[in-house]
């Protein structure tokens, strides 16, 4: 049972009205390809603002798993830029509320994450629930507007991370379901802690050894993509080594292909993490050395053939 208290986004209203704010609410309605959890994880996960939005940035004042309160700037266009103070959580599950006031103007969205048609399809729906003082009411149409238009940027910009974990869903894999007072997935202070591995690959898809196999002499300085972009890796030769990455991240399983390189890290698209090589083979020593990290890939050189094997256990 939650051992803490969440207002619904019902009883804020009430409470906010009975102090002599109007209330209008705005319903902005979107659908993805992912299950309500996935959605979910997305509004949980505080870390990524900075990487994934131009339109926003955020810095947490208090994250514990079932809560975020952060200091959110807001770019409202490219001259203006607004702080503001935002608390957002889980009341129930698949029910997500963020509350921010602004000016006097208070805005609470309250999100309805709805299964849809299939197992992996999910209607959002966001209840915008606008309440001003009187002496305000005349700015509530441009209110509406900057909400609404916020609202499909940021979901556009969330899409391709709600719907990898679709996809990585639809190929067996599942993730970590987080102790958060509601228990079911996301807990806001655990997907901060970026070095933990949430994601759990589809054991009955690899309980097989996988090989992926490259004759050595075509890796080449710019990356080579082997196997799927969930299992396979990519390698590129630097010098007299050879470097092997995971295509996944395993923290949240954004997908690293187009991935900035920096020294030898690959920089997570999504919470900024630095990836090194699960893998490095030194040509001159035959040498080959495993991130201490490194769970899932090996590796052998066979009559100038590189075989790397992916397994899930
Ligand atoms: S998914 Fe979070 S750092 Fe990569
Ligand atoms: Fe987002």
């Amino acid at each position: 049972m939650p051992n803490s208290i969440f207002l619904s986004p019902k009883n804020i209203k009430k409470e906010l009205s009975r102090n002599g704010l109007y209330f209008q609410t705005l319903k902005l309605e979107w659908q993805m390809s992912c299950a309500p959890e996935d959605v979910a994880f997305n509004y949980a996960d505080i870390a990524h603002s900075d990487h994934v939005h131009d339109a926003m940035y955020d810095k947490p004042i208090v994250v514990t798993n079932d809560v975020g309160i952060l200091i959110r700037t807001q770019k409202i266009w490219s001259f203006l830029k607004i702080p503001i103070l935002l608390a957002g959580y889980s009341y129930e599950k698949y029910r997500h509320c963020t509350y921010f006031s602004l000016y006097g103007i208070h805005v609470i969205n309250e999100v309805r994450m709805l299964p849809h048609d299939s197992l992996l399809s999910t209607k959002i729906e966001s209840h915008y629930h606008v309440g001003m003082p009187i002496f305000l009411l005349w700015l509530r149409p441009l209110i509406h507007s900057l909400l609404k238009r916020n609202f499909i940027a940021l979901s556009k910009d969330d899409r391709q991370i709600r719907e990898r974990r679709g996809q990585l869903r639809e190929n067996g894999c599942d993730f970590r379901v987080h102790s958060n007072a509601l228990n079911f997935g996301p807990g806001f202070q655990q997907i901060t802690e970026i070095d933990t591995e949430n994601v759990i690959v589809a054991k009955d898809n690899c309980s097989q050894k996988e090989q992926l196999s490259i004759d050595l002499n075509k890796v080449e300085s710019q990356m080579v993509f082997l196997g799927t972009d969930i299992f396979g890796v990519q390698l590129m030769k630097e010098g007299d080594k050879i470097l092997v990455y995971p295509r996944i991240c395993f923290h949240e399983g954004a997908c690293l292909d187009n991935a900035t390189k920096r020294n030898a890290n690959l920089i997570c698209p999504w919470h900024g993490k630095k990836i090194p090589p699960c893998i490095t083979y030194e040509f001159e020593t035959g040498q080959t050395e495993y991130a201490p990290n490194n769970k899932y890939y090996s590796m052998n050189v066979e009559n100038g053939v590189i075989n790397i094997y992916f397994q899930s256990s």
